[in-house]
């Protein structure tokens, strides 16, 4: 049997002009899915404007040699009774058939034998049961057992019937055609028409293109018209013939390679994190560039530069995201950049500082949820309070307060001076630049956290990593508090006693904890869609607030397959 060995050309250059035929040459491997003799099969053939087009390219171009897929037919079949076979040689253009081996093939269809033959009894017999019934549609738990098992060994075989079509037969398709050129005695450039079914063009295309071989694609456009004044009367074919005119028009497509997407990471901070490398990767980016220390003034040159380089085209594939642990520089950055844009030109732009945005986000929309679905009422009208007034204390505080909560941001650091006025001025500059309205305080002792405590219901702990902010004697005195959220995933963690783990576990009496990793996870599938979004819609900012209804809707429809996992048994009735 042929191996299937693909090996790209060695000192030679092949150019394959690949033109689409105007059906599915037919193929498979255990049963036909479109029988040949089905009405439309009489239409499956190559057109006179086709074979027309061809004739005419030919002349043009003089090709080495021309292909086309094999497919369920014999050579005997392929070169005697092909109208495409006959205008080729009619040409003088060596013409070959290209397809998967047939003992490949036939292997294939024997190791679903097994599978085939199985379905068929299920068939048969449920058939047989059925005419016994009548017209009762009823069907019996047997019955339903035996659909069930039918339905499966169906899909599964296929799944193979396309993994074949597809995949496997591509690949000894464009192996023939590199063969062939291989063999072509030609020092220079060799040039292969190649007729393939419309559904293999861009696979093949694919295939060939990686294997540094350059493709047009054509398609031929047919366009009928009828010199008749009134709509045709079909009762006489002659006349309708008379008055026909086929316009053929070639449709040429050069260089299928798409435009990669493009992120170009502007990051404040020393070292461009590696997390929003990985996740911008993971989301689908073709290429993630990092510019570290960046600036307003150098993310203005960056993205003018950038965007002009890839073209209105290009620029819906290009992505300026945001990140360094500045958020006032983060956001500054972004003002610069998205008026430094102007259409055609307008690039997508994401805002994350540090992931402060899509954590702080996932970190309320996970409270919010937990809080509705423990019948603990809203979260929107509670009394909160946020420890920490780094970039997520910040942005989770002004997400409540823009919810409706009464919120209070709590500076923790004991080291700091004037830490009174730093909350106070700290309060005022965010209510400013937000358009909120949150209070500030200093809690760096027991005391002075324990009164901002004993009013608050819900509490947010964005304490920095491995400091513990909250211990469990402070816990056991409060009497409000419902909820309590933790962001430090760094032990110590953030609440004696909470694990990070932790979704709504009750850690004191009535106090229900939400830990570091429960919202992580949330915060990862909030970055990794918020970017897949971005690369799909290729345009707009996104930021906090998008991030938070984007939370809210991963948190409604997450339905995880370990939940509904289930194992039917059919029920011995002896
Ligand atoms: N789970 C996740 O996916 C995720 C993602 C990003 C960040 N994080 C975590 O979120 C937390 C907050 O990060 P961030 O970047 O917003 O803030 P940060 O810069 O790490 O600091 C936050 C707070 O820590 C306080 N602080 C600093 N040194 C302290 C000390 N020695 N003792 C007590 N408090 C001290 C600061 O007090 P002052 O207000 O007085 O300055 C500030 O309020 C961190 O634990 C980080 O690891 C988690």
């Amino acid at each position: 049997m042929e191996a299937l060995k693909v090996k790209p050309l060695k000192n030679k250059k092949l150019v394959v002009l690949m033109v689409e035929k105007e059906y599915n040459e037919p193929f498979w491997l255990i049963e036909p899915t479109n029988k040949p003799g089905s009405e439309l099969s009489t239409l499956h053939k190559p057109s006179i404007a086709l074979t027309s087009f061809l004739e005419k390219l030919i002349q043009k171009i003089k090709p080495d040699f021309a292909t086309e897929e094999l497919g369920m037919r014999s050579l005997e079949e392929f070169n005697e009774n092909n109208d495409l076979s006959k205008l080729f040689k009619r040409n003088n253009i060596s013409f070959y058939p290209v397809d998967i081996d047939e003992n490949a093939r036939s292997y294939i269809a024997q190791l679903l034998d097994e599978k085939k033959q199985l379905r068929d009894q299920i068939i048969q017999a449920l058939e047989e049961r059925l005419k016994k019934k009548g017209k009762s549609k009823e069907f019996s738990i047997e019955e339903e057992y035996l659909i069930a098992y039918g339905q499966y060994l169906q899909s599964e075989l296929e799944k193979q019937e396309k993994e074949t079509n597809f995949s496997v037969r591509e690949s000894w398709i464009v192996m023939k055609i590199l063969d062939t050129a291989r063999n072509t005695n030609s020092n220079g450039e060799i040039t292969c028409i190649h007729i393939s079914s419309p559904e293999h063009v861009k696979g093949v295309t694919k295939l060939l293109e990686k294997l540094n071989v350059t493709v047009e694609r054509i398609s031929v456009s047919k366009e009928v018209t009828l010199s008749l004044q009134e709509t045709p009367n079909l009762k006489s074919i002659d006349s309708l013939l008379q008055a026909m005119q086929i316009k053929v028009k070639p449709i040429i497509k050069k260089e299928s390679i798409e435009l990669p997407y493009l992120l170009f990471f502007l990051d404040s901070d020393q070292i461009a994190s590696p997390f929003d490398v990985c996740m911008a990767y993971d989301a689908g980016y073709n290429a993630v560039i990092p510019y570290e220390n960046v600036n307003s003034k150098d993310a203005k040159k960056i993205v003018e530069d950038a965007v002009f380089s890839r073209g209105p085209k290009g620029v819906k594939r290009t992505t300026f995201f945001i990140g360094g642990k500045d958020i006032a520089q983060a956001e500054e950055t972004a003002k610069v950049i998205t008026k430094a844009m102007f259409p055609p030109f307008n690039a997508s732009v994401v805002i994350d500082p540090a992931g402060a945005y899509t954590t702080a986000a996932a970190a309320v929309a996970k409270v919010q949820n937990a809080i509705s679905s423990n019948n603990l009422g809203s979260l929107s009208d509670k009394t909160c309070a946020v420890f920490g007034t780094g970039s997520v204390g910040r942005i989770i505080a002004v997400l409540l307060t823009k919810l409706g909560c009464d919120v209070t941001i709590a500076s923790l650091n004991p080291n700091r001076e004037n830490g009174d006025e730093y909350a106070a001025e700290l309060a005022e500059q965010i209510n400013t630049q937000y358009g909120v309205h949150l209070q500030g305080f200093f809690a760096p002792t027991p005391e002075k956290k324990f009164g901002l405590l004993k009013k608050a219901e819900v509490i947010f702990c964005a304490g920095t990593r491995g400091v513990q902010v909250l211990d469990k004697e402070i816990l056991q005195k409060v009497k409000l508090l419902k909820v309590l959220a933790d962001i430090n995933a760094i032990p110590p963690l953030g609440v004696e006693g909470i694990k990070p783990d932790d979704d709504m576990r009750e850690i004191e009496q009535g106090i229900y904890a939400v830990g570091a990793l429960a919202i992580g996870r949330l915060k990862h599938e909030v970055e990794l869609e918020m970017l897949k979004e971005v690369r799909r819609t290729g345009k707009g900012t996104y930021s906090y607030t998008f991030a938070l209804e984007l939370a809210r809707k991963l948190l409604q429809k997450t339905i995880s397959s370990g939940a509904l996992k289930l194992t039917l048994r059919y029920p011995n009735i002896k």
